[in-house]
C-alpha cells in the first residue's frame, strides 16, 4: 500500500482553490483550513483500533465497537499547524494536543526547534501521533517533527497536510517510510525561495494575518 494518500473529493478541491486564492482573506482562510483538516481527518482515522465495550441503550445492552480514545494526540507544528486543529477537534473533541515549535530558517530553509511538549499517552505501545502543518515544502520540518517524537518513542505516526510539494514528499518518504502521509493537493514545484508553486503563500501568515 502507498504511504501517500491524496484526496480527490470534489469539496476538498473546491475548498483548496478558494484556500489558494490571494483575495482570500484571513477570517475565510482560517474557516477553510480548519473545514480541510475536518474533511481529511475523517480518512487519516480510519484505520483506527477498535475494541467491543457493552453499551446500556434504553432498552437492552449491545455490544458496540469504540476506538481508544486516549492513544491519540494531533500535534499541530506551530504556527500554521494550529490553524488545523479545531478541524480534527470537530471530529474528535477527546484528541490529545502537542505542539512541535519549528520554524524555517530563510537562508537555508533548515528548521529550527523552538518549542517541543507532547502528552505522554503517545509513547505508550498503541499510541497514535497525526502531526498537522498545512504546507510540505522541502519537507525539512516535517521530518524533523518526525523525528522529535520517534526519539521519544512514538511508533506510529501520520502526517496531514494541505499543500505538498514532490521534493517535500520524496524527502518524508525517504527519512520516514512508516508514517502515512495525507494531503489535499500535491503542487508543481518549489520556487528559488522555497515556496510552493502554485501554492497560497505563507499560511502561518494568512491564517494569522501577520502580513
Ligand atoms: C512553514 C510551514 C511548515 C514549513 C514548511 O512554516 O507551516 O512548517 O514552513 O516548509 P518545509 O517543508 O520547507 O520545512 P514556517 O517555517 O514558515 O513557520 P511559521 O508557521 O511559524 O510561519
Ligand atoms: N511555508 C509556507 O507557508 N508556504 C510555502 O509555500 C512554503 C512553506
Amino acid at each position: 500500500m502507498s504511504n501517500l494518500t491524496v484526496f480527490d473529493h470534489p469539496l476538498v478541491q473546491h475548498k483548496v482553490a478558494l484556500l489558494r486564492d490571494k483575495n482570500t482573506g484571513t477570517k475565510q482562510f482560517r474557516e477553510l483550513v480548519e473545514e480541510l483538516a475536518m474533511l481529511m481527518a475523517f480518512e487519516a482515522f480510519k484505520d483506527m483500533p477498535l475494541h467491543q465495550v457493552t453499551v446500556d441503550t434504553p432498552l437492552e445492552s449491545a455490544t458496540q465497537n469504540v476506538i481508544d480514545e486516549n492513544s491519540v494526540a494531533i500535534i499541530p507544528v506551530l504556527r500554521a499547524g494550529l490553524g488545523m486543529v479545531s478541524g480534527v477537534h470537530a471530529l474528535f473533541p477527546t484528541a490529545r494536543v502537542g505542539h512541535i515549535g519549528l520554524y524555517r530558517d530563510h537562508e537555508t530553509l533548515e528548521p529550527h526547534e523552538y518549542y517541543c511538549k507532547l502528552p505522554d499517552n503517545i509513547s505508550t505501545e498503541n499510541g497514535i501521533a497525526v502531526v498537522l502543518d498545512p504546507m510540505l515544502a522541502t519537507g525539512g520540518s516535517a521530518v524533523a517533527a518526525i523525528d522529535m517524537l520517534k526519539k521519544r518513542g512514538v511508533k506510529k505516526i501520520k502526517l496531514m497536510n494541505i499543500i505538498a510539494a514532490p521534493v517535500g514528499i520524496n524527502a518524508v518518504q525517504k527519512a520516514h517510510p512508516d508514517v502515512q502521509i495525507y494531503c489535499a493537493a500535491v503542487d508543481r514545484q518549489l520556487n528559488e525561495i522555497g515556496y510552493i508553486l502554485p501554492g497560497l503563500g505563507d499560511a502561518g501568515d494568512r491564517l494569522f494575518g501577520t502580513k
